[in-house]
């Protein structure tokens, strides 16, 4: 394995709509079971969970104050924007990689391995991050139910006392199981958990909206509309995962229509809930207060409901699992679309004879995340997240311009309206909060690409041309 350069026809050449389906067929075929229902509870599966439960306390407290509700406003117009982008690709392209897939078909192989890179590095570490919430949630129950883990055992090298973070390992080694053994199963519990979530958010705005004081708005901006963009750019986290429906593309029984209404079902709602959750939040309590591990429950607790405060607690365990569940099987669709296409090892994308799902695939991205997530301390780490998912974005709503003008006569089930003003605003919104973010996020972002070009040049330039067809 050696260096070299791919010609420039090679680094920009694009697959066709066809080309790209005509790989989803034989002993790479996925299981068609899922439907629109099943979709939007996959985006809010995917959705609500560390965000709104932990990361919005230290933004309110830090960025934004009770303009919060204003961070969630713009960031949730950033992924509307986008989300209408991904709905034209998916209904168009239903193939499983996602923004990866959409890069190739409309901006070059170079581009789609950039993304794809940058789509592994969102999962992979956000799988982890949300691990590692997960257990923070799971060691404090275990603690008030007399059952306390050793801290080496709960928390990771160097943080609190930790040496390996058992709880963590042993959840996403759970889903692992759970999304190999079937996507019907996966989507079953998947729906069990999102019915259970919702309820708990709306038990929280209910419950809340009754200790609402007004004085605890004012001032609204405390840190000004610089603040607010700010908070934007941190609470995005929150939005994370609609993009993941994309990746069950393969897995739908009718994709032109469904994908569309899963991705912006999803984000709809979620869109609705985050920000009525995070007005109540900063009117039931000062802001300041809010800096929190569990801000959510923690309001509740402040206004004398203890009981509230842990049913809040339940839900949000829960609901994180099956942020994890949602991501975990969006890597494995992501990465196993690029090992098909020979960017990655191919054996990663065999997918098994009877269970029909991919199980290599699924257990080294189960194995990889549960050691990032056991070994790492990795719980700074959501702003990097937020950076990788922003540029999918962009390229994303870039490639709906590009593909518009280069192949206007494409199928479109889905049209994005009022092209190409919608990705333009989709871009410039995203390069707004990529801005927004601390400058070691930039840093951290530009070595991440750096090294997977380094990848694509030894490896997957090389690979690619040995399984496809010469043009
Ligand atoms: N949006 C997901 C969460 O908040 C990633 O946990």
């Amino acid at each position: 394995m050696g260096f070299r350069f791919p010609a420039r026809k090679d680094l920009f050449r694009t697959k066709t709509i066809p080309e790209l389906m005509v790989c989803c067929a034989g002993e790479h075929a996925l299981k068609k079971v899922l439907g629109p229902l099943e979709l939007i509870f996959f985006g809010v599966g995917a959705i609500i969970g560390t965000g709104i439960f932990v990361i919005t306390g230290i933004a309110a407290a830090t960025y934004a104050g009770p303009g919060l509700a204003l961070s969630f406003v713009i960031s949730g117009a950033a992924c509307l924007f986008a989300a209408l982008c991904y709905a034209e690709f998916a209904a168009m392209v239903p193939v499983a990689g996602s923004a990866y897939t959409y890069s190739y078909a409309s901006l070059g192989e170079i581009w789609a391995w950039i993304i794809g890179w940058d789509l592994i590095l969102e999962y992979s570490v956000s799988i982890a991050v949300v691990a590692i919430g997960w257990s923070g949630y799971m060691a404090s129950f275990l603690r008030d139910a007399g059952m306390a883990l050793p801290a080496a055992l709960a928390n990771p090298p160097g943080m609190n006392g930790g040496v390996v973070n058992v709880p963590a390992i042993l959840i996403i080694a759970l889903i692992t199981l759970l999304l190999i053994s079937g996507v019907r199963q996966s989507a079953r519990v998947n729906s069990v958990i999102v019915a259970v979530k919702i309820s708990v958010v709306l038990f929280f705005i209910f419950l809340g909206a009754g200790y609402v004081d007004s004085a605890n708005w004012n001032p609204f901006l405390p840190f000004g509309m610089a603040g607010v963009v700010t908070g934007a750019a941190i609470v995005f986290f929150a939005y994370i995962g609609f993009d993941a429906v994309s990746t069950t593309a393969e897995e739908v029984r009718n994709p032109g229509r469904d994908l569309p209404i899963g991705i912006l079902g999803s984000l709809v709602i979620c869109t609705i809930l985050y920000i009525v959750v995070s007005l109540i939040l900063t009117g039931m309590v000062p802001y300041t207060l809010l800096s929190t591990a569990a801000p959510v429950a923690f309001a509740l607790e402040t206004v004398g409901i203890t009981w509230g405060a842990e049913i809040i607690s339940i839900g949000a365990v829960l609901g994180i699992t099956s942020v994890m569940l949602v991501l975990l099987y969006g890597q494995s669709r992501i990465f196993f679309a690029m090992s098909r296409d020979g960017l990655l090892p191919r054996t990663f994308s065999i997918v098994h004879p009877v269970l029909r799902t991919p199980v290599r695939v699924t257990v080294l991205v189960g194995a990889v995340t549960a050691l990032l997530a056991g070994l790492l301390p990795l719980e700074s780490m959501a702003e990097l997240v937020n950076i990788g998912t922003l540029a999918a974005f962009i390229i994303v709503a870039t490639g709906i311009i590009v593909l518009r003008r280069r192949n206007p006569e494409a199928e479109r089930p889905f049209r994005c309206p009022l092209v190409p003003l919608i990705p333009v605003l989709a871009v410039a919104f995203c390069a707004y909060l990529i801005l927004a973010l601390p400058t070691i996020t930039h840093l951290r972002f530009v070595i991440w690409l750096m090294i997977g070009l380094l990848v694509y040049f030894f490896y997957g330039a090389r690979r690619v041309r040995d399984v496809r067809p010469r043009a």
